[in-house]
């Protein structure tokens, strides 16, 4: 079977939907607000300080750390020579540490997901934790001196790691999971006709297609505001969420941008969200883009 075809399986395994939703569930509780919306450590876990999701970072530790640890268990067989054992084991301590640091942050960007992405997610999940376990298995056996069997489970666990390692890159590469979701379109350099001025009120939020790139219009103290209307987490309808202050939040998971700039103020979303210039001209408002290239 090829890999494609065996990811398509995956993704379309749905009695996964069950435990995912559990799961999920249980990951939002803990990660967000009871009234709704992300708390300080689900945005820190999901690397929204960084300007980057933190997980896919935290992942090379201990893909890294137990890759040394085969290298030096492979060289410690091959050779007979025992020294290499305690690199073999304090990388696979350090990849055990790591694997759990790439958990919970994998944990706050997954409950994020739907559908195929989560089910996905959970697969990776699981794998990952049979992984772990085996790993944790393997320092037990080498603690106890039964390094033959403590290099075995390690081999065995490194199997999962890169199974689990190819579906996350697919996660990222193919399901678009933490890459920013703002379409790639961009508006012309020149002023664009958005909407007649009368028909965006104080404190409306409006959406406007303009050559086929969606913008939200807000008008807010008299002010005009236009910014990329697909939110740049996982593509929420900017136009159906909420106005605040100076700012607008994502219906769909709470991410807060602030209407001038478009900066984040809070997460779960990494990616500040585009935002462009308007003027209102012959009762209409007008959008371009913020310091457009000047015209040959
Ligand atoms: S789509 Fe997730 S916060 Fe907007």
């Amino acid at each position: 079977m090829e890999l494609l075809e065996a990811m398509n399986v995956i993704e379309d395994q749905s009695w996964l939907e069950a435990p995912s939703e559990t799961i999920a569930g249980a990951v939002s509780k803990v990660l967000t607000r009871p009234t709704g919306g992300p708390t300080r450590l689900d945005d820190f876990l999901n690397g929204v300080w960084l300007g980057h999701p933190l997980h896919p970072m935290l992942t090379d530790i201990p893909i890294g750390a137990w890759t040394v640890t085969l290298a030096l268990d492979g060289l410690e067989m091959i050779t007979g020579r025992p020294d290499f054992s305690t690199g073999a084991d304090t990388a696979l301590g350090a990849g055990i540490l790591g694997a759990v640091a790439a958990a919970l942050t994998g944990a706050a960007q997954w409950q994020y997901t739907v559908g195929r992405q989560r089910r996905l997610g959970l697969t990776h999940a699981l794998l990952n934790v049979v992984a772990l376990g085996l790993y944790g298995a393997s320092l037990a056996c080498r603690l106890n001196r039964k390094r033959g069997a403590g290099r075995v489970t390690a081999l065995i666990g490194y199997g999962f790691v890169l199974v689990s390692g190819y579906i996350g890159g697919d996660l990222v590469f193919g399901q678009r999971l933490g890459v920013t979701h703002i379409p790639e379109q961009e508006l012309p350099e020149t002023w664009q006709p958005a909407l007649a001025d009368d028909e965006l009120h104080e404190g409306d939020l409006k959406r406007a297609t303009i050559a086929n790139v969606p913008v939200l219009l807000v008008r807010q103290h008299d002010q005009v505001y236009a910014l990329a209307e697909v939110c740049a987490h996982l593509g929420g309808p900017l136009s159906e969420g909420t106005l605040g202050e100076c700012s607008v939040t994502c219906p769909w998971h709470g991410s807060r941008f602030r209407l001038d700039d478009g900066a984040i103020l809070n997460g779960p979303t990494t990616f500040p969200q585009p935002v462009y210039e308007t003027r209102v001209r012959d009762g209409m408002i007008e959008v371009r883009p913020s310091n457009p290239q000047p015209l040959p």
